[in-house]
């Protein structure tokens, strides 16, 4: 098919006026060609247009729209009301639960899915978070190239490594993450000076990665988690900062009094860990502690007041512990924001 060869930037400016002289071959994509694009012209466009290239490339016809119209519709005929119809990428790597019932054609799906999205480069069946590291089972079922499922994640313009078959990673909490920076600004005008911060539950460290960007802010960033694949991501992501594996629970004895900023993830059991973190944080000034928290709506009451008693022995500037997404029916993912003063 003809194509029309013009400058990238004039691309929009000349698609119109093809179309408007009824020269633009519809439904046909533009070639990108470098510094330049390639229009399709159908067949009562002149042989000649300005000075312009005109040349001969295959037609871009549009893609199917969504993987399973990739499928013989006969394989999933009976299965319909339970395709996957949502999944997860992290980096290059598509997590998705199979059904048991299609089970039997996981791996079609997985080259389907791959090949709806060019930007992946495998595709894993998702059977559930194990164990105390909330780690997911994942199953390889189809790959571009090779079987590691090491990707790289991007994240509000920030990049760290991960690997979801070996460490704990949400994509899902990237723009609570967000507020980590925001706290940190304010703390450090409110201090006068830069400030250090500790996350005992780093995981890859997606919640310190965004703070290394703003060294004029947080000096000292001190990264931690008990699964030992964790912290070799730790090491990889955060390389000029303090990352160990360690348990949370005595972390303090190791880096006593080392922060003013404690970020605090470990949902199921992040209220009932406190009184194990508070030694972590700086004394005689404000610190703040930051976390998250699962917990039934109904009892949100009973959860401050049980922070409150954790924080006896401190001064309480302020508590905001603030429902913020659901998280299962009538359980909520709270984040907790405590400004306290260590005597
Ligand atoms: C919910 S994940 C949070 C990870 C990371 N902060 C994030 O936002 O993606 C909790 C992390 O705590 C780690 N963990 C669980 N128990 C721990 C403990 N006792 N001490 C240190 N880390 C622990 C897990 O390995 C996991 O990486």
């Amino acid at each position: 098919m003809r194509h029309l060869r013009v400058p990238r930037r004039e691309t929009s400016l000349w698609r119109d006026k093809l179309a408007g002289n009824g020269w633009l071959a519809e439904g046909h994509g533009i070639h990108k060609l470098g510094e330049y694009t390639g229009i399709p012209l159908n067949d009562s466009a002149p042989l000649e247009i300005d000075d312009l290239e005109i040349l001969e490339l295959d037609p871009l016809t549009p893609g199917p729209k969504h993987w399973t119209e990739r499928i013989d519709s006969e394989i999933l005929a009976g299965h319909h009301d339970i395709l996957p119809m949502s999944h997860d990428q992290i980096g290059d790597v598509i997590i998705v639960k199979i059904p048991e019932p299609l089970m039997p054609h996981s791996q079609m799906i997985g080259e389907a899915m791959l090949a709806q999205h060019p930007s992946a480069r495998i595709a894993c069946a998702d059977n559930g978070v194990k164990g105390d590291f909330r780690v997911r089972d994942l199953t390889v079922l189809a790959t571009k190239s090779d079987t590691s499922t090491k990707t790289r994640v991007k994240e509000h313009g920030n990049t760290f490594w991960i690997d979801p078959s070996l460490v704990y990673y949400s994509p899902r909490l990237a723009n609570e993450r967000l507020g980590n920076v925001d706290c940190a600004t304010k703390l450090s005008q409110t201090l006068g000076r830069k400030i250090s911060v500790c996350d005992p539950y780093a995981g890859v460290g997606p919640a310190l990665v965004p703070l290394t960007k703003i060294p004029e802010i947080v000096d000292e960033i001190y990264g931690s988690d008990l699964n030992p694949h964790a912290a070799e991501f730790l090491q990889l992501n955060l390389p000029d900062h303090n990352t160990r594996c360690a348990d949370a629970l005595n972390l303090s004895r190791e880096l006593p009094e080392c922060c003013d900023l404690l970020l605090v993830n470990l949902p199921h059991e992040s209220i009932e860990h406190l009184p194990h973190l508070l030694g972590l944080l700086k004394k005689g000034h404000e610190v703040v502690i930051r976390g998250w928290a699962i917990i039934s709506i109904d009892l949100l009451e009973d959860a401050e007041m049980e922070i409150r008693k954790h924080l006896v022995d401190t001064e309480l500037i302020s508590l905001n512990l603030e429902s913020k997404k659901s998280y299962a029916s009538n359980i909520t993912y709270a984040s907790i924001e405590a400004h306290i003063i260590r005597n």
